[in-house]
């Protein structure tokens, strides 16, 4: 049984066109990993793909909240490849929010956004998974999942329900060969964060003051753990939720 993706095997990698994601492909490309690159911004994706071995590298535009559209990208990524051995979700963004003033709107839309997208994305992906008799899946929650910062309701609420999904993922197929582990991002210097600072301008400073590392994490600092996660050198971690925060999470 395959406790993981295989070396070389093809990686499905959403949020792919920015931060994270982006950071993600391009340490499992170089790892020799051929990825499909999931994203809803179709220019953004198609500008990451230029910095890919051409012969390497699918790009797959399609906004996850539509189960349709996350169907037809795993279709066409196993179209393309032959084969995916694991799957990262790093899809997701932020409508911010109290819980008394987030509207309904904004809540099924965090909801939609961060984690019924990994969802539609991982029933097809896993099916995959188990019939090739193992496989790895990854999903980015965020550490504001596990120490809420204000106005995050929605937010907060569906990144613990990533926890909770992949949890769930690696219990049922585990048997299956499959790995199931969830990432949480503190502050990564990403399009994500530099949205927040641009309306919160003292935020930087004030985060950065309490993370005991004095500093933002880079995006590959979490792609390369994303990596290990996928190659299966530690292929006997499942159902843990690993935070990439430089200590914020101690303090
Ligand atoms: N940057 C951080 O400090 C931080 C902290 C905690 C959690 N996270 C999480 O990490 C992940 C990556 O964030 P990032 O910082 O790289 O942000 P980013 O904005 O740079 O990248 C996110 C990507 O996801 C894509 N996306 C969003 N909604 C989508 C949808 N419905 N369908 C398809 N693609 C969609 C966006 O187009 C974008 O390219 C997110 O899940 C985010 O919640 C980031």
């Amino acid at each position: 049984m395959i406790s993981s993706a295989t070396p070389s095997a093809p990686v499905l990698v959403t949020g792919a066109a920015s931060g994270i994601g982006l950071a993600c492909a391009h340490r499992l490309a170089a790892a020799g990993h051929p990825v499909a690159l999931v994203d809803r911004d179709a220019g953004r994706l198609a500008e990451a793909a230029g910095s890919f071995d051409a012969a390497a590298v699918s790009v797959h535009a399609a906004d996850l909240t539509d189960p349709a559209a996350a169907d037809a990208a795993v279709a066409a990524a196993l179209d393309r490849h032959g084969d995916l051995g694991a799957v990262v979700n790093a899809a997701g963004a932020v409508r911010g929010g109290t819980v008394v003033d987030t509207t309904d709107e904004d809540w099924r839309w965090n909801l939609d956004t961060n984690v019924s997208s990994a969802f539609y994305v991982c029933r097809p992906a896993v099916a995959h998974l188990v019939r090739r008799g193992g496989g790895a899946v990854v999903n980015v929650a965020s550490l504001t999942a596990l120490r809420p910062i204000p106005s995050r309701a929605g937010y907060a609420a569906a990144k613990g329900a990533v926890i909770a999904f992949t949890r769930q993922l690696a219990l049922e197929y585990g048997p299956h060969g499959v790995t199931a582990n969830t990432v949480c991002p503190g502050a990564i210097r990403t399009p994500l964060l530099a949205a927040r600072f641009a309306v919160e301008p003292d935020a930087e400073r004030e985060l950065t003051e309490r993370i005991p590392l004095r500093r933002m994490g880079e995006p590959d600092e979490l792609a390369a753990l994303v990596h290990l996660l996928v190659s299966g050198a530690c292929g006997y971690l499942t159902g843990q939720t690993l935070s990439v925060d430089g200590g914020l999470s101690l303090v």
